[in-house]
């Protein structure tokens, strides 16, 4: 993990607890990170899940790769160290969020086991619940619906001899070991993947 770089900073504890802010939210937070392919579904299926809970009455909020790199991420690339500094930024701020009570989903191709890792421990030294959510659709379907023409771009690219480095194509992606949900978008619709989604969280206690 990045070390600190500042030096004579200090940590300066709040009064509010997060037991207080639970409470005021009636809910709990947490931390539902998708991790997938590009085109797996990881965005769909979050928007769906925020959706419903949203109806439901539940704070719920989507921090999305595409849309996050608008903004808070403008900086980054699709470098290792560039992916990995959107992981880390997420995984902090996924935190932060959940630490507030909101129902945090975050939808990243986040390749690497390690950063992912990573986001996780920090989440459980601060006590939170971190639930990975693999969207394990084969590259097969999602090169078929190429959503956003990039499939279609990187194979031309690799044709060509210079490659653009797109995860799954000539770029890795690092699959979870032991996801809390595993999901295929190839036969399981967004809302289906919804319910399953709501019943694990019950089931969890979260909701
Ligand atoms: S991550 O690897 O750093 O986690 P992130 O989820 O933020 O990626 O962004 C992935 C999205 O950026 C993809 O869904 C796609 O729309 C777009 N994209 C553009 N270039 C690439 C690339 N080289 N590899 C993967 N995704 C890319």
């Amino acid at each position: 993990m990045t070390d600190v770089k500042a030096t004579n900073i200090t940590w300066h504890e709040g009064h509010a607890t997060r037991e207080e802010r639970q409470n005021l939210l009636k809910q709990k937070g947490c931390t539902l990170w998708f991790t997938g392919l590009s085109g797996s579904g990881k965005s769909t299926i979050a928007f769906t899940l925020e959706h419903a809970l949203v109806q439901r009455g539940r704070l719920a909020y989507v921090l999305d790769g595409d849309n996050i790199r608008h903004g808070l991420n403008k900086n980054l690339g699709f470098t290792a160290a560039d992916r990995e500094e959107n992981i880390r930024r997420i995984g902090e701020v996924a935190k932060l969020f959940a630490d507030t009570g909101v129902l945090t989903l975050t939808s990243f191709i986040s390749p690497c086991r390690k950063d992912r890792d990573n986001v996780r421990a920090l989440h459980v030294a601060g006590g939170i619940p971190f639930i990975e959510v693999h969207c394990a659709t084969p590259i097969e379907t999602c090169e078929s619906r190429d959503p956003k023409g990039l499939y279609k771009k990187a194979r031309t690219a690799l044709a060509s001899g210079k490659g653009m480095g797109f995860t799954g194509i000539d770029d890795p992606y690092e699959a979870p070991s032991s996801p809390e949900v595993t999901l295929d978008a190839t036969a399981t619709s967004p809302q289906e993947a919804t319910v399953i989604l709501l019943q694990y969280l019950e089931k969890q206690g979260i909701l």
